[in-house]
């Protein structure tokens, strides 16, 4: 390889050098880097032979200057590394970092300017960055716009959301380029959010071709800088970078050196590799955490979805909109009655977990604050050291603890974002004080300072701020409404899960088709685990705020499975505790499953349609098996090829039963147990929104 560079180093021209290539360690992807006559940075990408990337140009665009042509290629360098690393908790105890590094040097001339591309190629992949050096001239850039392009050749099937500067709770389309237009109409405009009118879609994104290569786009390392989104051109089938901006226009600020985060595309012709790929955690920094021990993968329950079903609890304390935290006495107020984060009902859930050996429980509405969220999208405030008066901290501290169970803090912050940073320290001293080390944040609604929207730069260095100062008081967090993860939880893995995609809780206002599940592992996941919240079993419920019901877009069986498919190193048990009890063979399943794992294989895939993948627990040789499909009814081929030889297994399968249907005998379950031996294969039927959830035990 060092010799085609050398080779194209020796036939560079007097004006700029020639192209310069680098091929995958297997040999796969062939990336081509270049100048074009404008002295643009190019580049373009091949798998197998078959162009994936056509031309495409590269270049940022500042105020000060613009770092987009004139440039010629005054060197590379060229790099093979092989190593891995082992991350403290995910899908794999050791993950293979391996990749070919091409770093082409540029120059322009008239104002002088400099800049580096950095590209890492993959077995299964492409990163690449733009890193901006010290300048001769002013060193900091206003950037209004990064003119990446990624270029396809065909018109590709596209699994996508609509661009938005402020939320992803949206459901996935699945279009081409050229039906992009005619699909983005059904969207409606998301009431706070600030959704981009026309062709723009959000990553990480899905595209696949006609001859069935599987292409996953995103970023990875987001800090500093904006999240991206991508502009699509229906007609040419090309995609550009579309940086979120502040209400000013502008996409960053920033100081050089400088380098942007990874732009990332994940190519396959197997889709389960998709799923497999660990190229965005590749691309982030190793760990900053020296010390790791506090850092604790869990299950939780929560007061949590009785706010959200049946749609009569609250979480506020009183019915008076007028109660102001920290002026008001709270005390004093007349409670609404409607409000289940009590010390007694927290005491319930306590010793709900404490019975069934679940981690922690949270606890939302506990604070004071919540009487005003009915005005959250003007000025707002929470506290986060103050307990209404019905929540007995103290007491309930000292029960939790006795019963071995953590309590996990929610703040909700109505985004509020700078006066969460003003509370912070206090916020965080109070729940260490308190025996807290787990934190669930929140950002509904229009960010404050007002300048912002949820994923620009403002919030992304808002989003690492709070991660850092976490991880000072050896705190873990879950994070919702927080800028799309990008992989940074191999550098801060007290970062556990993000939301950021449309959850479970949208079962209540609607429900999420079965679908849903079976494409955010192909796109939203590739960035990190989510906060998805299964182990929904009473799967009928009133609708959010409307008084209708709502029906969810699953079985129970399937439920189960998502605690395989979508991984998690924190995952919810996110039914009432009084489901649970109806069904306590089945929950015995969400009691088992672990959620650390050691090893992962994908055994089936194709995005929107179904996943089955097997895993084995970190702490034991138990695997697990987990099986979804969409609303077709669909038998998973499972070869048992990955338990280790010389043993007899006893496999406990949580299956739908053969009527079951997610629309109308959503919870017709069967549980059997059957002796299986290493290379068997197991077929097992799904029903239309179902799944099937498998422990495999070796006999002893
Ligand atoms: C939205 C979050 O996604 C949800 O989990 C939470 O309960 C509410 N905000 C209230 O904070
Ligand atoms: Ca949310």
């Amino acid at each position: 390889m060092k010799k085609n560079v050398i080779l194209s180093l020796m036939l560079a021209g007097a004006m700029h050098m020639a192209a310069v290539s680098i091929t995958s360690p297997d040999g796969n992807l062939v990336l081509d880097v270049n100048v074009d006559a404008a002295g643009t940075p190019v580049y373009s990408l091949d798998y197998k032979g078959k162009p994936v990337v056509t031309e495409s140009r590269l270049g940022i665009r500042a105020d000060e200057t613009a770092f987009t042509d004139g440039f010629r290629i005054t060197g590379t360098d060229t790099l093979t590394v092989d190593r891995s690393w082992e991350p403290v908790w995910g899908e794999y105890s050791s993950v293979r970092d391996h990749f070919r590094e091409l770093a082409v040097h540029l120059e322009a001339e008239n104002p002088r300017r400099a800049m580096t591309l950095r590209f890492r190629l993959f077995d299964d992949g492409l990163g690449f960055r733009y890193e901006l050096p010290v300048q001769n001239g002013p060193n900091y850039l206003t950037v209004k716009e990064e003119l990446t392009e990624f270029n396809y050749p065909a018109d590709h099937t596209l699994f996508c959301i609509p661009g938005d500067y402020d939320t992803d709770e949206y459901l996935w389309t699945e279009t081409s380029f050229s039906g992009l237009p005619e699909a983005m109409k059904k969207y409606a405009r998301h009431s706070e959010a600030q959704r981009v009118d026309g062709l723009t879609v959000q990553t990480p994104l899905l595209l696949k071709t006609a001859d069935g290569v599987y292409i996953n786009a995103h970023e990875a390392a987001l800090a500093g800088y904006p999240a991206m989104l991508l502009d699509v051109d229906p007609q040419n089938f090309s995609m550009k970078s579309h940086l979120v901006p502040d209400r000013l226009g502008v996409a960053a600020y920033l100081q050089m050196p400088f380098n942007t985060p990874w732009r990332t595309l994940i190519v396959s012709d197997d889709a389960r590799d998709i799923l497999a790929s660990q190229l965005v955690l590749n691309l982030n920094e190793p760990c900053a955490i020296e010390n790791t021990s506090w850092i604790k993968p869990m299950k939780f329950v929560g007061v949590w979805w009785e706010m959200f079903t049946g749609n009569v609890k609250t979480w506020a304390y009183s019915d008076d909109p007028l109660a102001k935290p920290g002026v008001t006495d709270y005390s004093a107020l007349a409670p609404n009655g409607r409000h289940p984060a009590n010390t007694e009902n927290v005491m319930r859930y306590i010793d709900f977990a404490a019975d069934n050996g679940i981690d922690g429980v949270l606890v939302e509405g506990w604070n004071e604050g919540w009487e005003d969220w009915a005005s959250y999208r003007k000025n707002r405030q929470f506290l986060f050291d103050k307990p209404y008066p019905d929540f007995d901290l103290p007491r309930l501290r000292d029960y939790a603890k006795e019963k071995g169970v953590k309590l996990i803090m929610h703040h909700e912050t109505a985004a509020n974002a700078a006066d969460y940073e003003l509370q912070l320290d206090r916020a965080f001293r109070f729940m260490k004080d308190n025996n807290y080390d787990a934190v669930k944040t929140g950002y509904v609604g229009a960010i404050i300072p007002r300048s912002e929207h949820h994923t620009s730069q403002w919030m992304v260095d808002h989003a690492r701020h709070v991660i850092e100062r976490a991880a000072e008081y050896e705190i873990m967090v879950d994070s919702h409404e927080a800028p799309r993860p990008t992989g940074l939880c191999r550098t801060y893995p007290n970062w556990l899960a993000q939301e950021s995609a449309r959850g479970g809780e949208f079962e209540s206002m609607g429900g999420n088709p079965p679908s849903h599940t079976c494409i955010l592992p192909f796109t939203r996941l590739k960035g990190g685990p989510m906060d998805y919240t299964p182990g929904l079993f009473e799967t009928r419920m009133s609708y959010y705020g409307e008084g209708k019901d709502s029906q969810a877009g699953t079985t129970l069986a399937r439920q189960l499975a998502l605690y395989l498919t979508m991984p998690s190193p924190i995952q919810m048990a996110c039914d009432l505790p009084e489901n649970y009890l109806r069904f306590p063979d089945a929950f015995q399943f969400i009691k088992d499953v672990p959620v650390d794992w050691s090893d992962s294989r994908y055994l089936e895939a194709e995005p929107n349609r179904y996943i089955t993948v097997a895993r084995r627990d970190k702490h034991s040789d138990d695997w697990y098996v987990g099986a979804i499909t969409d609303d077709n009814a669909r038998t998973a081929e499972i070869d048992l090829g990955f338990l280790p030889r010389g043993g007899e297994y006893v496999a406990t399968i949580y299956e739908d039963a053969p009527d079951a249907h997610w629309k109308d005998n959503p919870q017709a379950y069967r549980i059997r147990t059957v002796k299986v031996k290493p290379g068997d294969k197991l077929r097992q039927p799904l029903a239309p929104g179902g799944g099937a959830a498998i422990r495999i035990q070796k006999v002893k």
